[in-house]
């Protein structure tokens, strides 16, 4: 009976496109539903001055609204809210990839 729930949990979420705000969508999901998370987050990447790769290729900004956040610990707060739910619903051999730089996860070391 528990594994038929779970089941039926699992399968409504199969081929499904959910358009919401992820911190609140994310928690609906039960715990180690997914093989395989892909994600492109924002990067706050509100650029003051010129940024270059290591190749020296300019960066370009971003400065899309869903993009600006009120500080580095608004956006690591952020950030480390999301990544958790993703941990809680990937199955314990699942994988993440995630779209960014460092700078994404420079702030989620606590
Ligand atoms: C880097 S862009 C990814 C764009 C995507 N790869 C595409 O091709 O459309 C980040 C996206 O996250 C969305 N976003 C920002 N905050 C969100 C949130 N709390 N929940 C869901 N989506 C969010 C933004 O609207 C934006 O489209």
């Amino acid at each position: 009976m528990e594994s038929n729930l779970f089941l039926q949990m699992t399968f409504n979420f199969k081929d499904k496109l959910i358009n919401g705000d992820s911190l609140e969508e994310l928690k609906k999901i039960p715990d180690e539903t997914f093989d395989l998370i892909f994600a492109d987050p924002p990067y706050n990447l509100q650029l003051k001055n010129e940024l270059t790769r290591p190749d020296r290729s300019k960066v370009s900004a971003v400065d899309d609204k869903w993009d600006q956040f009120d500080s580095f610990k608004k956006y690591d707060d952020f950030t480390f809210n999301w990544l958790s739910e993703c941990k809680r619903i990937l199955k314990k051999d699942g994988a993440i990839w995630v779209i960014g730089s460092y700078h994404i996860f420079s702030g989620l070391v606590r």
